[in-house]
């Protein structure tokens, strides 16, 4: 009778030894896995994201805490397991369409790395068109009165407030809880001369009048296609009714009662509302109404001039 011994298998050269932890995926690799992963094919349900490399990088670069650059130069170094869980999660909620400045608690606009929370509107690149126009009307050492209605996370106040520190500026919102997210950002950035104000526009005033109003009101069409792709930024930034003119009507049928002879006011706006927006200026007597477009010559703003007899004003809060 012949007996049997079991030889123990070898595994092949390369392969890791039984038992050993599977081999840790790289910086390159971790990389390549998130941007297929973000970029859905056409038909998928969740959104994905029109900017899978970078949006992977920035997310890599956060759990990493490094700078994005140093990617580049570790791409073959291994992530542990804790960290390469943790990439997974954000980029699985970037793919369900949970903004980026959202999973890192930061967006930049202005230069400025502003915190932001789901309490506001990512601020956009294309806003920073106001700051330029409001730039423009406001002399650098004149002790100014701005007022930004619909602050969100602070961006134009805190844009202004940084380029023109005799300014005074007052910052308004409907919602405390992104007044305490402007001012946080206002205490990061050490600008301690603006005052906040809870209220529906105009309401949160006193008996004041301003140089110069801006706002980025809410503008989206509450049936515009668009919306539900931006489901994860509060609704009350984005739309304020069917039509989309609904905070212009609100914002310029008062705004004249809070300007100062001379004084200014600048509204951002959505694609093909210049017409109509200009139109409501026109209607409430305002004076040299204008319409600016952005870099690539789209119009995304209308300025205007207080009328020369202002309506009486109506100030609630006296
Ligand atoms: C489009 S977001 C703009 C936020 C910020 N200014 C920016 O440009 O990133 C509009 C802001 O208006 C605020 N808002 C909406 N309705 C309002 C109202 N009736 N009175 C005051 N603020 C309002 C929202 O809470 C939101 O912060």
């Amino acid at each position: 009778m012949t007996t049997r011994t079991a030889t123990p298998a070898v595994p092949p050269p390369g392969a890791p030894p039984p038992g050993a932890p599977p081999p840790s995926l790289t910086i390159a690799a971790a990389l390549r896995a998130a941007v297929a992963a973000l970029r859905q094919p056409a038909g998928a349900r969740s959104p994905g994201s029109d900017s899978p490399r970078l949006d992977a990088e920035i997310l890599l670069a956060k759990v990493l805490q490094l700078p994005r650059s140093a990617l580049i130069a570790r791409a073959e170094m291994p992530l542990s397991n804790a960290v390469h869980a943790e990439f997974t999660d954000l980029i699985a909620r970037r793919a369900g369409g949970t903004p980026v400045a959202y999973l890192t608690g930061e967006r930049e606009f202005w230069s400025l790395p502003l915190a932001v929370t789901p309490d506001v509107l990512v601020p956009r690149p294309e806003t920073e068109l106001l700051v330029e126009l409001a730039l423009g009307l406001l002399p650098i050492a004149a002790p100014r009165r701005v007022l930004d209605l619909g602050t969100g996370s602070g961006a134009i106040a805190l844009a202004i407030a940084i380029e023109r520190p005799q300014a005074e500026i007052t910052a308004t919102d409907l919602s405390a809880a992104a007044l305490t997210v402007a001012m946080q950002n206002a205490r990061r950035f050490g600008a301690s001369r603006l005052r906040w104000r809870l209220g529906s526009w105009f309401d949160a005033l006193e008996a004041e009048r301003f140089d110069l109003i801006v706002a980025n009101p809410p503008y989206i069409a509450a049936g515009d296609p668009a919306l539900p792709t931006l489901a994860s930024e509060p609704l009350s930034a984005l739309s304020p009714g069917p039509t989309g003119l609904e905070a212009f009507t609100s914002i310029v049928g008062r705004a004249a009662a809070y300007l100062a002879a001379e004084g200014r006011i600048l509204l951002e706006h959505g694609d093909a509302q210049a017409a109509a927006l200009g139109a409501l200026f026109e209607r409430q007597g305002f004076l040299d109404i204008r319409s600016h477009d952005d870099a690539s010559g789209r119009p995304r703003a209308v300025s205007a001039t207080r009328p020369r007899n202002p309506p009486q004003p109506e100030f609630t809060n006296q």
